[in-house]
């Protein structure tokens, strides 16, 4: 049976306390509705509808590139409505799974139980059992164990108020049924709002079975209405990521001190010490070590190599057995073969870096083409820059820069080439020689400092 899944996210998440809707508010990075989406889209279904309403258009913005198709719900008028409008904009006959976009812990697993264990039910609710069933809505049952409606807290008996099973929000609607059952709503409620809850009274009282499935981790369907839930649901997520990291055979320092937001791949024998952000798309090789402090971002990391504390890395193809840091600032483009040592207080951008070169200390290298067996002296600085425009430096194999140099681009230092201490290259220095420029040293005799003039009177 092909599927349709639709995201709820017209609310405005007044607690947030925001000028931005709840739902784009981020979640490692992402916003909320991009969780339940990538989670929804794990069961292939033919369409992703999100309805919208407070903040519609930033919402959009949030979500550009995504294949979904947004249905605008002008006025809020529950959650029943939200789905109504949604009705013809679901290709007919699929069946709908509703997922709420402030919950975005769920797993695409728990979304299969529920389409598995369906059986042949017109509803299937996904339900837990929270800490405190206080403001959810309660799953009442039929004394042979049937479900026969979802309460919402202010429509409850003191009798159902106690019943502990509660509605996460998300339900799974048989497409035969479904629009029969959302345009048969009404809201005659406590909160005179079309509950979507209610499809379930709707089938059971028309004589078609409903189910409900037990979501065993209630963290999956922790919803988010304020920041505190927000940072709830964040250390939730890091665990998550540290575990998978460590089920990988990953040491991690501190598993409570590291956070992925984005994907890392990793191989055997990777350590990570404390503070570490990974963004983006990571992959770190057998044996890599990272050190305390570090962000990485889009990075592949070559097996072996060595991170060092408080690095900063963007973007960078990084080799194998390469040092980096402490105190480095790896920028978008760098490209790094095998056995480079970059060392503390050494930015990098857009550079190739051949073999076994040092950048020990220092250093800026942008816009360059090094060879191997390099050796950049401390304080050397690419001049690749002219207030207007870029320029390429090339430094061939076997080059020996002396500290504290100025490479002004475009220049190029052929092979072997040595550059003398505190020079300022501003043309080609030939291979197999020393270029240096600078002033010839001097000493004046009989020189003295002059001295703090008097006011005479
Ligand atoms: C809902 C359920 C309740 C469940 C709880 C779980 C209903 C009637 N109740 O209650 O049984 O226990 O979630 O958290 O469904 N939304 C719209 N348009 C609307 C109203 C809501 O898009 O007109 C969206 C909201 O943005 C939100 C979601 O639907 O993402 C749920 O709405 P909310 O008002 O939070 O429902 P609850 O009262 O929490
Ligand atoms: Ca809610």
């Amino acid at each position: 049976m092909s599927l349709s899944v639709v995201i709820l996210a017209a609310g405005q998440g007044t607690r947030m306390m925001s000028s931005r809707p709840k739902v784009i508010h981020e979640l490692a990075g992402k916003p909320l509705l991009q969780h339940v989406v990538a989670s929804g889209r794990e069961l292939k279904p033919d369409q992703v509808i999100v309805v919208i309403g407070h903040g519609a258009g930033q919402v959009r913005a949030a979500m550009q590139g995504e294949a979904i198709t947004f249905v605008e719900q002008t006025e809020q008028l529950g959650t029943g409505h939200a789905l109504q409008q949604c009705l013809d904009s679901i290709t007919p006959g699929n069946d709908v799974l509703v997922l709420v976009g402030d919950v975005p812990l769920i797993r695409a697993d728990t979304l299969r139980q529920l389409v598995e264990q369906r059986g042949d039910a017109a509803v299937t609710v996904l339900s837990f059992l929270p800490t405190n069933n206080f403001g959810y809505g309660r799953i009442a049952r039929a004394g042979n164990g049937t479900v026969r409606a979802i309460v919402e807290q202010k429509d409850t008996t003191a009798d159902e108020a106690s019943i502990t099973e509660c509605n996460s929000g998300i339900l799974l609607i048989d497409g035969a049924r479904v629009r029969e059952l959302v345009m048969a709503l009404e809201n005659n409620n406590a909160q005179q709002e079309y509950y979507l809850t209610d499809v379930v009274a709707l089938a059971a009282t028309a004589g078609d079975s409903v189910n409900a499935v037990v979501c065993e981790d209630a963290d999956e369907v922790n919803g988010i209405n304020n920041q505190q839930q927000l940072a709830v649901v964040e250390t939730i997520y890091r665990q998550r990521c540290a575990n998978a990291l460590m089920v990988q055979g990953v040491k991690l320092f501190d598993p409570a001190r590291i956070d992925v937001r984005g994907d890392i791949t990793v191989g055997r024998d990777v350590q990570i010490d404390i503070n570490c952000v990974f963004e983006g798309d990571v992959t770190l090789g057998d044996n890599v070590r990272i050190g305390a402090n570090c962000v990485i971002r889009n990075s592949s990391i070559g097996a072996g190599s060595n991170i060092l504390p408080m690095t900063s890395m963007d973007d960078a193809i990084i080799g194998r057995n390469v040092s980096i840091g402490p105190f480095a600032r790896i920028r978008p483009g760098t490209d790094c073969a095998d056995d480079v040592k970059i060392g503390n207080f050494v930015e990098t951008k857009k550079s190739h870096i051949g073999q076994g070169s040092k950048i020990s200390h220092l250093s800026y290298i942008g816009d360059t083409e090094m060879g191997s067996a390099v050796n950049i002296g401390a304080g050397t600085i690419v001049c690749n820059y002219d207030g207007v425009n870029k320029f390429k430096t090339i430094i061939e194999d076997g080059v020996f820069i002396g500290s504290d140099t100025q490479l002004v681009a475009p220049v190029r230092v052929a092979r072997n080439a040595t550059i003398g201490a505190g020079s300022t290259i501003t043309s080609d220095a030939p291979a197999d020689s020393l270029t240096l420029s600078r002033a010839r040293q001097v000493t004046i005799d009989g020189w003295s400092r002059p001295l703090k003039k008097t006011e005479e009177t």
